[in-house]
């Protein structure tokens, strides 16, 4: 099963309530709200208050993407904001494996991102523990970039090596992807895509979710 995620940064603030309702009924399983401190990246988005307003207007999943340094900082106010699946960075956490417990201790979803130039081996003594890992298939900060193709790898590699040890685990993938290049990624091994520009600005995005919903030749999860 193929799960999409349409990134909230994309959309038109004019209308959120409306964009948000747009993207459900297309068929998006999941809403990506992507945190940027202005630190951990080079920008800024949106924070936990907003997240608390449009937690009214839909009962969407809301897949937190923290790019944030030392997250442990504000784990607890995405929580109370209503996240379902909360994702730190590798790269941005002193120690990932105390970040993922403290959002179990929330009873939450965990998931570990890791940046194109992290090896996605870092991933694997982690595998067990967490929900979800993200596979950054741009480098995190911005939407509408172009995909990085090297990072296609590290998702087979992931899948494989969990695959062989009979781990169930989503991998999601997320920056630069769209209707026509999203099959590389689930053929790959993801099984959750992130697409911003693709969907909010498509003329058709429920044409656009259910190609990727369908883009998939192996049923990975
Ligand atoms: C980038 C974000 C992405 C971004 C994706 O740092 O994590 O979620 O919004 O946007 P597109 O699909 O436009 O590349
Ligand atoms: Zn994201």
């Amino acid at each position: 099963m193929i799960y999409v995620a349409p990134s909230l940064l994309a959309a038109d603030y004019t209308t959120l309530g409306s964009e948000i309702k747009k993207v459900e009924t297309a068929g998006a399983q999941y809403l990506h709200l992507d945190i940027m401190d202005g630190a951990f990246v080079p920008n800024l988005s949106f924070g936990p208050d907003l997240i608390s307003s449009i937690r009214k207007c839909t009962n969407m999943i809301f897949d937190v993407h923290l790019m944030i340094k030392r997250p442990e900082r504000y784990i607890d106010r995405f929580v109370k904001a209503g996240a379902d699946i909360i994702t730190v960075h590798y790269e941005a956490c002193e120690n990932p494996m105390s970040v993922v417990h403290l959002i179990h201790s929330y009873e939450m979803k965990a998931g570990i991102a890791v940046s194109p130039n992290t090896p996605v081996e870092h991933l694997f003594p982690l595998v067990e523990h967490i929900e979800m890992a993200l596979i950054m298939t741009v480098e995190p900060g911005f939407g509408g970039q172009s995909l990085i193709p090297e990072t296609i790898d590290k998702v087979a590699t992931l899948r494989k090596y969990c695959a062989e040890r009979g781990i169930d685990l989503d991998i999601e993938v997320d920056g630069g992807i769209n209707d026509k290049n999203v099959s590389l990624l689930t053929t790959a091994g993801a099984n959750v895509i992130v697409a911003g520009s693709a969907i909010f600005k498509a003329k058709k995005p429920r044409a656009v979710i259910s190609a990727m919903k369908n883009s998939a030749t192996t049923d990975f999860r």
